[in-house]
């Protein structure tokens, strides 16, 4: 893992949307995993930016979101299409019919996840997959101790994370309690992964997934064997890490050629 602390989140995300900036200029036709949620907002805010005051160029990209809520459709206003429609699409000019979200109202929910692993495969596989990280350890909806060989499918989503992410819906009530999610090997095989935690509450989480060992119990620690991912922290979410100045120290020390900004 390659681990950039930096001091706040939104210099973080800046560099987030470096990364993706590079790799859409050197691929046009690039394909992205991309995630909701509070984390990214910000690294989305400058993907607009600099689209519109540097013409970064997303008419080739094709993208593939990690999660949907089961049961709520497109228009819905807490669901992960509408959030993407509303925080990146409609802003950039991407093609539509090239952003990809699970169904989460499709009739025959297994189907629509094994068809949604064929689309990445047919799209020729994920070259960077963006994550954020749950206060629990999960990547996409995938929550402690499930498999860390699962594929795209439907998952029961924890207390925790029910908890979390309940304020937008209004009551935990409310709530969707499942969600379709690629699944850990899935994401396991995007060419590169880029996973932003910022803040007190991913503290332990971060820990756990960068030094803690390899372990369902935190499904993020699975990420310690990709070949190439790159996680980004602010001084919060880093806190509890033991060799917190060992990576600022690579950090600093890298050849031109390795850094990102
Ligand atoms: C969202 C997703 C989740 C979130 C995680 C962190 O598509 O897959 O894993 O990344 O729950 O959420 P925030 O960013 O809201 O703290």
């Amino acid at each position: 893992m390659e681990i950039l602390i930096r001091d706040n989140a939104d210099v973080g995300c800046v560099l987030g949307a470096k990364i993706i900036a590079k790799t859409i200029r050197t691929k046009p036709n690039s394909v992205l995993g991309l995630a909701t949620g509070r984390t990214p907002l910000r690294l989305y805010q400058e993907l607009i930016r600099m689209h519109r005051e540097e013409g970064l160029d997303f008419s080739q990209v094709t993208t593939f979101n990690l999660d949907e809520y089961v049961g709520l459709p497109g228009t819905h206003e807490q669901s992960y299409r509408y959030f993407m429609q509303e925080n990146l699409f409609r802003h950039i000019n991407i093609d539509v019919a090239n952003t990809h979200v699970p169904d989460g109202t499709a009739a025959e929910l297994h189907n629509e996840c094994r068809a949604y692993e064929k689309k990445i495969i047919a799209a020729g596989g994920i070259d960077l997959q963006l994550l954020g990280l749950g206060r629990n350890g999960h990547i996409g909806f995938n929550e402690p101790t499930g498999s860390l060989r699962s594929r795209t499918w439907i998952k029961i989503l924890s207390e925790q994370t029910l908890r979390d992410n309940s304020a937008v819906f209004g009551s935990f009530a409310d709530m969707p309690k499942h969600a379709l999610t690629m699944g850990i090997g899935t994401i396991m095989e995007a060419r590169r992964c880029l996973l932003l935690a910022f803040g007190p509450a991913k503290t332990r989480a971060v820990e756990q997934m960068v030094e803690g060992p390899l372990s369902a119990i935190c499904p993020g620690s699975a990420l310690q064997e990709h070949l190439r991912c790159t996680v980004i922290l602010d001084d919060s979410s880093a806190a509890g890490l033991r060799f917190a100045d060992h990576y600022r120290w690579i950090d600093k020390n890298k050849l031109p050629w390795q850094r990102h900004d």
